[in-house]
């Protein structure tokens, strides 16, 4: 039996986002976001949840907190909610809103747990969404107001920031896809808001240095490992586009200024471009002190002619999948992370996100996840290998301290450590709660 072992000061978290646990979405001044409306869209979420109640964390803080201290994690990554900050986006701010992330955050640092805080995932004031949301510039000036009273209120107890987490979603899912808020399906659209939060998230950094506010910025994109079936150059090229599409659209500009050249020029034969102004890359550009990463699957590709967006088939009947269908290939998180290391450099990486669904119910009080905790093992010993060749890691965090509200999915795909009965909100500890509190407790595991 192989005993895995982690570094004394490696951190370990789990992570969630507002909207999907938080619920009181009417409550304390809170505005309407974009998953407020999406979801009330029939046939966009899966049977018409919304999250409305959601887990009810934002009632039940005590309760989560304990969750995580006896949990034993030393870092909480969770998010806020801009709509309950600025109801309408910028201008008025909800003092009510501020008081609650007050309260949160200094319960979490009474009890020695570090907040990693997103400062969007998803939730977008449904007013700027009004005026246009994320293709319209001046959401990126809402979005530096937002961060700029997020900086000050919490300078000191808030220490490790990321601005926004996967921009891929955001745009290529809400506006190319159309699978998420919004819901839009247009490809130049889509290029536009990648750009736009690229800004947003390049502006947000500037902010922070300039504001001289102690701790550490990133962002958290989303990454997929496609490696080719075979070394045919159409295949290679292939897998390139695509994984490109995830990585390097976003990873390029902030750590080289400068898309992709490879999708710049496929986008083009599609008739889209980047619509660039002078400086952008600049302020899309500013150095970054974490890097977030949020890693779930990855598959093999080989090329194929007309098939989707970049002529490129997936082989996903090759590997084991997880309920809500991803694809389980734990070895692509350590060459992802391997490659992210070759092409970045040595930037402070946190694991944001990394996760299984497995949609168990309690029988006589336990759920018993051994899937999950394979996955997690899985996956953790990537780390631990990543670690061993150098990659800079400093922290992992499980998607997701409990079940909740998963976008278009609503409350069919459960993610927790911890299980949420939706009627009743009752949390019951999964067993693999109980092994990831092993794991903080010993900083090893065997497999
Ligand atoms: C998101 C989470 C989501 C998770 C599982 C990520 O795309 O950041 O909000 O619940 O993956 O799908």
């Amino acid at each position: 039996m192989a005993t895995i072992t982690f570094p004394k000061d490696f951190r370990f978290g789990v992570s969630t986002a507002s909207y999907q646990i938080e619920g009181a979405y009417n409550e304390d001044g809170r505005g309407m976001s974009i998953w407020d409306t999406y979801s009330r869209i029939p046939g966009r979420v899966l049977n018409g949840d919304n999250g409305d109640t959601a887990c009810d964390s934002y009632h039940r803080m005590d309760e989560d907190i304990a969750l995580l201290k006896e949990l034993g994690v030393n870092t909480y990554r969770f998010s806020i909610a801009w709509p309950r900050i600025f109801p309408n986006g910028r201008g008025e701010v909800n003092q009510k809103g501020l008081d609650h992330y007050h309260q949160f955050v200094d319960k979490l640092i009474e009890n020695g747990i570090e907040p990693l805080c997103t400062i969007y995932h998803w939730d977008l004031p449904q007013s700027l969404q009004d005026e246009g949301g994320w293709k319209n510039r001046q959401t990126i000036e809402a979005f530096v107001e937002y961060s700029d009273l997020l900086f000050r209120e919490f300078s000191g107890k808030i220490k490790s920031w990321l601005t926004i987490n996967e921009p891929w979603c955001v745009s290529f899912l809400g506006y190319f896809v159309g699978e998420q808020a919004p819901g839009e399906k247009d490809l130049q659209t889509s290029l536009d808001v990648a750009h736009h939060l690229l800004l947003a998230h390049g502006r947000a950094v500037k902010r922070f240095k300039e504001l001289g506010i102690p701790g550490e910025i990133g962002f958290a994109p989303n990454v997929t490992w496609y490696e080719p079936f075979s070394n045919q150059p159409e295949d290679v090229e292939a897998c390139k586009r695509i994984s490109a599409w995830f990585m390097e659209w976003f990873l390029d500009p902030v750590f080289k200024g400068s898309y992709p050249q490879i999708l710049v020029d496929w986008f083009e034969k599609k008739g889209a471009k980047v619509n660039i102004q002078e400086g952008d890359m600049e302020i899309i550009s500013q150095p970054i002190d974490i890097l977030g990463i949020n890693f779930y699957t990855g598959t093999v590709s080989r090329y194929k002619e007309g098939n989707g967006t970049f002529d490129c088939e997936h082989l996903d009947g090759l590997f084991d999948k997880t309920d809500i269908g991803f694809t389980i290939y734990a070895d692509a998180f350590y060459k992802v992370l391997v490659d992210i290391k070759n092409k970045y450099g040595d930037v402070p990486i946190y694991i944001t996100e990394n996760g299984a669904t497995y949609n168990q119910d309690p029988v006589d009080g336990r759920v018993m996840d051994d899937k999950r905790i394979k996955y997690l093992k899985q996956h953790l010993t990537q780390i631990s290998r990543a670690l061993s060749s150098g990659v800079n890691l400093k922290g992992y965090c499980v998607w997701s301290l409990m079940d909740n509200y998963e976008w278009s999915y609503g409350y069919s795909m459960r993610f927790g450590l911890v299980h949420v009965d939706y009627h009743t909100l009752k949390r019951t500890k999964k067993d693999s709660y109980f092994w990831y509190k092993k794991l903080n407790q010993n900083h090893w595991f065997e497999l």
